[in-house]
């Protein structure tokens, strides 16, 4: 990987790169199927990924007609790598099993060590024989929707694929190593302004805000709509509130910390709550919550913006869902595509029918859908929530960061870069997009 690593920082062209041979063995980071019994006992939070996440050399899978072969310079922590870890709900060995049994090709995955990561940015190595619109030394970043277009299910939206998966969670050969190998429909732009780091984190969370938020399977956001953005400041809820305020509504950000308050200000949102500080308590016991929250929490939306929220930007999941089905304007909708503190919601079924609210389903996002919110990001419009940068022998303790909720917007991961702030290839495009926006979250995270 060192000689492509020379290549790469050399300039060589994509005829130079393609030429080099494809090493046997590449740096990965890895969990065990030997060890997903290693936290038996422990509560969740005392689970520590940087125990169960290890990083060494793993061998280098064959390529399939419709794969790439891609040095990764930079990848990033979702919180898929997280649940991963912490061998939560399930461990994904599980979902490489089931995948494996597909077919011949998907067999790879089935392994004793799951590669994770569902993010990167870095270069085409190698292209297999049915790929046509990519070639070595194509500059890229990698969305994580994995779909076998073979499949009718897969052709109105591919999210509804019956074979859909998350590569580098649901897959094997994740983005969290020095290379990788995707689907060529995996495969965007690398954005031109960018260093590889700040490139690399974007692909996972701001495809699904896209579609949560702004795509034609969302909550279709409308100018003046006034939005609810549980976890503001995080991985979703950073690149959501940006989708507002582009899109010419108000959003309404929920935050943890002074910290993290400010850095919504700087952003541009005026109305945010600090959950922390204003002690909202949704749940008076395990099993009870406390509808007096609920009104508590609406009434300061509704100081804040003088209005219900159009929409709620659900993913806490258990500890919020009652509170945002609640505060939700009649008529309104609420969005969610995941949950954080729990799976099993619940909430007032009174006050969602009988004030017609809506209730939407999301998950990731299709490939237009994922090259949309891509291309916002190479115009400049929406950008990077990159607040902090570890090495790939580090990744542990980075997932560990996101695991506590210690962390803001997005962890990158160097992988192949040595070093921040590489990557760049058009110098002039960042001065007109300004620095200051592109690295608010780096600066102030
Ligand atoms: N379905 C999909 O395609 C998809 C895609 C991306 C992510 N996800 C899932 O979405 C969730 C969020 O992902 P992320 O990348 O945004 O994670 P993240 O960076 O950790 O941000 C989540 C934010 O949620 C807030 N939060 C956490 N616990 C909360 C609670 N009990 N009540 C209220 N707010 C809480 C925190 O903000 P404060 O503490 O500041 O309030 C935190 O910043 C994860 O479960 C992830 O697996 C799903």
């Amino acid at each position: 990987m060192q000689a492509i690593l020379g290549a790469i920082q050399g300039g060589a062209g994509g005829a130079d790169l393609g030429a080099l041979p494809i090493p046997e063995h590449y740096r990965a980071a890895f969990v065990r199927r030997d060890e997903t019994d290693m936290f038996e006992g422990l509560a969740s939070a005392d689970k520590d990924p940087s125990k169960s996440l290890h990083v060494d050399d793993v061998p280098t899978p064959e390529l399939a007609p419709d794969e790439a072969y891609v040095a990764v310079m930079a990848s990033s922590i979702n919180f898929n790598t997280v649940w991963t870890s912490i061998f939560e709900p399930l461990p994904t060995f599980g979902f490489l099993d089931r995948f494996g049994r597909e077919s011949e090709w998907a067999a790879r995955h089935a392994l004793p060590y799951h590669v994770v990561g569902s993010d990167a940015a870095g270069v085409v190595l190698r292209v297999g024989s049915a790929v046509r619109n990519w070639r070595p030394g194509d500059r890229v970043t990698v969305h994580c929707n994995h779909v076998d277009d073979q499949d009718p299910t897969a052709h109105d939206d591919s999210m509804l694929a019956a074979n859909q998966r998350i590569w580098g969670f649901e897959t094997n050969f994740g983005g969290l190593a020095d290379l990788t190998v995707v689907k060529a429909n995996q495969l965007m732009p690398k954005p031109t302004h960018l260093s590889w780091e700040e490139a690399a984190v974007n692909a996972l969370c701001n495809s699904t805000s896209y579609r949560m938020l702004v795509g034609t399977h969302g909550a279709r956001m409308k100018q003046g709509d006034t939005v609810l953005v549980w976890g503001a400041s995080g991985g979703l809820g950073g690149y959501a509130v940006q989708y507002v305020l582009n899109g010419g509504g108000t959003p309404i950000g929920v935050v943890s910390s002074p910290a993290k308050a400010e850095l919504l200000h700087e952003l541009g949102v005026e109305a945010v709550i600090d959950r922390a500080a204003e002690d909202f308590r949704f749940w008076s016991d395990a099993t009870t919550q406390d509808e007096s929250e609920w009104r508590r929490f609406g009434k300061r939306v509704r100081e804040l913006v003088g209005d219900d929220p159009d929409i709620v930007f659900e993913h806490p999941g258990r500890q919020t869902m009652g509170a945002s089905i609640f505060v939700c304007k009649r008529g309104g909708t609420v969005v969610t595509c995941a949950a954080t503190s729990g799976y099993m919601v619940e909430f007032d079924n009174r006050h969602f029918w009988m004030k017609l609210k809506r209730l939407i389903a999301s998950h990731f996002a299709n490939y237009a859908e994922a090259y949309a919110a891509n291309r916002l990001i190479d115009q400049g419009r929406i950008h990077p929530v990159l607040s902090a940068v570890h090495p790939l022998t580090e990744v542990g303790v980075a997932a560990r960061l996101v695991h506590r909720n210690a962390h803001e917007g997005k962890i990158g991961v160097l992988c192949l870069a040595p070093g921040e702030g590489l990557g760049i290839d058009d110098p002039d495009k960042r001065e007109r997009v300004g620095e200051d926006r592109i690295t608010l979250f780096r600066r102030l995270g």
